[in-house]
């Protein structure tokens, strides 16, 4: 897969991009990162990027040709690309659309805008625009970052493990489980016992349980979008009662009958 990020700051791109785990992913040829200086496309003496709001109004707006002029360079080479202009008001990336990326494209094109925006007009060149969360950032290579970086992961062959990829929170739907490494007692603090007793389905029952309680305290709308199983609702019912006391629905009523 290629990504192709236009930015008018490369060296931000480039510096992630130059350690761990993506770094020996790019060299082992996993998948290859094109960066291209959006200034480069400029034509005039200042090489300027930016210019002022029709309209009025605080802050620049970046110009539409070298944008344009750097996408009909990319489009010389005449291959399927998918365009994606980095934006607040787009729509939120998440793992869905991280794997539908990884899937379907065998190249993406981001597009990373500064300042206040972008020409309305950029837009026109886009496949879509993409928003990586509700909060307003100073410009949109952070937010190419998180895509390539979410997407390159899915690629076969840039995590060893790919068990670790689908294991973990968001591809199965809910939140992951804790996880513990030695030493067994730390500070005081211990590791469940049942991690260290070599019962591999009562770990699975642990794990998937505390995975449940995580989710149902800090993210329950995910539940809501997941099928659970029969074991999931017996846990669930478990986790309630364990937090609240025994379910009061299930009890009878002591003022019901016994005076
Ligand atoms: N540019 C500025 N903020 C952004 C965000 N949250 N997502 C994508 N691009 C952005």
């Amino acid at each position: 897969m290629r990504f192709e990020v236009l930015t008018i700051f490369p060296n931000i791109i480039k510096a992630y991009l130059s350690e761990g785990i993506l770094k020996r992913a790019i060299e082992r040829g996993v998948f290859e990162v094109d960066i291209i200086n959006i200034r480069d496309f400029t034509t005039d003496k200042h090489r300027q990027v930016d210019d002022y709001p029709y309209g009025g109004g605080a802050g620049m707006v970046m110009k539409p040709e070298p944008i344009f002029r750097a996408m009909d360079h990319l489009k010389r080479d005449g291959k399927k690309r998918y365009v994606l202009l980095l934006s607040p008001s787009g729509r939120v990336f998440n793992q869905a659309l991280a794997e539908e990326y990884a899937e379907r494209f065998e190249c993406l094109t981001l597009i990373s805008g500064r300042y206040e925006g972008v020409d309305e007009r950029v837009k026109t060149i886009v496949d879509d625009e993409v928003s990586i969360g509700d909060y307003v950032l100073t410009g949109g290579e952070l937010p190419a970052l998180v895509i390539i970086d979410a997407v390159a992961r899915l690629l076969p062959g840039t995590v060893g493990d790919m068990m670790s990829v689908s294991e973990e929170s968001f591809t199965s739907g809910i939140l992951e489980y804790p996880q513990y490494t030695r030493p067994a007692e730390f500070r005081g603090l211990k590791v469940p016992e049942v991690l260290l007793s070599g019962n591999h389905e009562e770990i699975r029952r642990w794990r998937r349980k505390e995975a449940l309680r995580k989710t149902l305290n800090r993210r329950p709308d995910l539940l809501e979008k997941i099928k659970l199983s029969d074991e999931d609702l017996r846990l669930i019912q478990e986790i309630r009662e364990e937090e609240n006391g025994p379910d009061q629905s299930s009890r009878r009523d002591i003022s019901e009958g016994d005076t």
